[in-house]
């Protein structure tokens, strides 16, 4: 198999975070025999630095160009004040619309092995798996009218039919192959977007009758995360709101660096971790490359249909937790203080070991 990765690494712990997905994908590549090749594209401030746009129409033909889009991460103080539409963070809401990744999948999973980790109780945590499914190309982030004036800024919240039952369609399927639950989470007492939301999501839930569906208002379903998380199996919501939430749900991780994600379209697909560009610990080996390395598995599961492959990275990942290693995110007393690099080799070494254990390679 042949497959042409673009690699976006960013700004700030982009470029070393994007560095260890890259040796990880190579290990992959090696032991499943698939030839990789890599494009390396600027993308966010880096991007503006260069050429005085967070994001080139070059950079986006490539993209198109590839079969899968792996992104670190952008922003940073040094780009704060940038017009609107030069931000790094404009480049992302660019890419996504572009590409058409309509579909955010967020994971939190809770690793008992970081549960102390968590400023949440264990027992509160332990056992959660749940999946935020953001809608990501519609919504206030898109919208419009939008701006602001001296006296007024404006944005524009909506949703048309189409957008709210692909991803709502998405949903239910996606939790056909889970634990069957479905909780779809807006504002409707008070925004009409958000009715309309649920109007439709109740409209597609016809043609899903074997998954169970309940509703929840933003504000609430925020407490339920912390109070409660395994209710929850497949948490499906519009763009702002998944955005919120999934940061809370970082917490049920322990970090920020573990969060990974896939944003999919009909024909185009981005991983990136969750977590942002840590301009304050960029350069100095402390990031967590977890996040990315997950997001990898996820790569390979969405886009080239490699379940195996996920697997074993997910195995490989749980294992350098239960063997001590941790980034400083997720340090705690007793436990094996390593940097990025560190652990990435940690990853790849129990990646080897277990497909060895396993002779994948013997048998396929
Ligand atoms: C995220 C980020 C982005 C978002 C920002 C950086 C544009 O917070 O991916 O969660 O709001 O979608
Ligand atoms: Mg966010």
């Amino acid at each position: 198999m042949n497959v042409k990765i673009a690699l976006l690494p960013g700004d700030g712990i982009g470029p070393e975070v994007i560095n260890a997905a890259e040796k990880l994908i190579a290990t992959v590549a090696e032991k499943f025999n698939v030839s990789v090749s890599y494009e390396r594209l600027l993308i966010g401030g880096s991007s503006y630095d260069e050429y005085g746009t967070p994001l080139t129409d070059e950079v986006l033909g490539k993209c198109y160009e590839s079969d899968a889009v792996l992104l670190g991460a952008v922003g940073g103080p040094k780009w704060e004040k940038l017009e609107h539409n030069l931000k790094p963070e404009a480049a992302l809401l660019k890419i996504r619309k572009a590409l058409g990744l309509y579909a955010n999948l967020r994971p939190a999973k809770a690793y008992n092995e970081l549960l102390s980790a968590s400023t949440l109780k264990s027992e509160v945590l332990k056992g959660t798996d749940l999946m935020i499914l953001r809608e990501l190309t519609g919504d206030v982030y898109f919208g419009t009218p939008r701006g602001f004036d001296e006296q007024k800024g404006w944005n524009t919240m909506e949703y048309t039919k189409i957008e709210v039952e692909r991803i709502a369609k998405l949903g239910f399927e996606l939790a056909k192959k889970r634990s069957g639950r479905v909780t779809s989470v807006d504002k409707a007492n008070v925004l009409e977007t958000s009715q309309f939301w649920r109007n439709v999501v109740v409209e597609i839930h016809e043609d899903f009758k074997d998954v169970k569906l309940n509703h929840l208002y933003v504000d609430n379903a925020a407490m339920q995360l912390i109070r409660d998380p395994k209710q929850f199996d497949v948490i499906l919501t519009q763009n702002l709101f998944g955005d919120i939430l999934s940061d809370i749900a970082a917490m049920i991780t322990g970090s920020l660096g573990m969060l990974p994600s896939a944003s999919l379209g009909d024909k185009y697909a981005l991983y990136e971790p969750v977590h942002g560009s840590a301009p304050d610990i960029a350069g100095q080996g402390k990031a967590n490359p977890l996040a990315t390395l997950s997001s990898v598995a996820m790569m390979f599961l969405y886009s080239f249909n490699m379940d195996k492959v996920a697997e074993l990275i997910d195995s490989a990942i749980t294992k350098a937790l239960a063997e001590g290693y941790r980034t400083p995110d997720i340090h705690s007393e007793g436990t094996n203080l390593v940097s990025t690099k560190e652990m990435t080799e940690a990853v790849i070494n129990n990646f080897n070991q277990i497909y060895d254990e396993q002779a994948i390679g013997a048998t396929s």
